[in-house]
């Protein structure tokens, strides 16, 4: 059994101790009350209010249209349900990249409307100064490299990042920028799996990966795709748990048979 299993409340301290002493860390994304419940529940580390809630809540085709108000609402509910989970907010597109007074704001707002316990954002060197100003108010900062969705309209494609040395170059280099102003976790996504373990082992913060290969300090995925709720994303990375779009289509399709056959609802199952 796990020493860290017992632990009442995951904090950045704890994820650290997790790092040294081996321990992978889990995460996964949720973005309302009943499903952050049950992942806490079920003993998840951290749990990711990812602005992937544009794409699995509300249906866009990217993250970019997703408001800071929408990811408060988001975020509020989840931390509501949360008593052990360390409940990151990622900061959306186009409130932290103006400038670093603008990113605090927004940090701001996400740590004292919702409760949670930390930021995330993308970028490397660029966004350094919103960095090292989020955590001047004493705000925990996960950053995030590699296949960096927000950005996705500069790369034009969704392909594994960082394949030739000079990208690869970056990612590290921007990787020790992060962990020496001060951020507390790194995801990377979608990058070559020898290139994360290096930055994993180089680095002294706890490394999480999405695509990323087995060598990193822990995992992330979208709660909607390792549950098959989405079915169009499928990359080689993801690892389905279940089919839910099929059972809860089967449930669905089971009530309507009841409904319209007067199955449902029988004598027991009125007053
Ligand atoms: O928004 C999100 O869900 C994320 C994960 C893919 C890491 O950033």
């Amino acid at each position: 059994m796990s020493i860290f299993q017992n632990v009442k409340r995951i904090t950045t301290h704890v994820l650290n101790e997790m790092k040294l002493r081996g321990e992978k860390i889990s995460m996964l994304t949720a973005y309302d009350y009943s499903i952050a419940r049950i992942l806490d529940s079920a003993g998840i580390d951290v749990i990711l209010v990812g602005d992937s809630a544009s794409n699995v809540m509300a249906g866009y085709d990217s993250t970019l249209p997703i408001t800071l108000n929408e990811m408060i609402y988001h975020a509020s509910s989840v931390v509501r349900a949360v008593k052990r989970a360390l409940v990151v907010v990622d900061l959306p597109f186009g409130t932290y990249q103006g400038n670093s007074k603008e990113a605090l704001n927004s940090s701001i707002r996400i740590m004292k409307e919702t409760g949670a316990h930390a930021v995330k954002l993308e970028g490397g060197r660029e966004v350094k100064e919103s960095v090292e100003r989020i955590l001047s108010a004493g705000i925990p900062v996960m950053g995030h490299l590699g296949l960096t969705p927000q950005s996705i309209h500069k790369f034009g494609t969704f392909v594994v990042r960082a394949r030739d040395e000079s990208e690869a170059n970056k990612l590290v280099e921007d990787a020790h920028i992060l962990e020496e102003v001060g951020c507390f976790s790194l995801v990377l996504e979608k990058i070559p799996a020898t290139l994360a373990a290096r930055v994993t082992s180089e680095l002294k913060i706890p490394v999480i990966g999405i695509g990323a290969g087995r060598f990193t300090d822990g995992q992330v995925l979208v709660l909607h795709d390792m549950l098959g709720i989405t079915q169009e994303f499928s990359p080689r990375f993801l690892r389905r748990y279940h089919n839910l779009f099929e059972e809860i289509k089967g449930a669905v399709e089971t009530y309507i048979r009841d409904v319209k056959t007067l199955d449902f609802p029988n004598e027991k199952e009125q007053y």
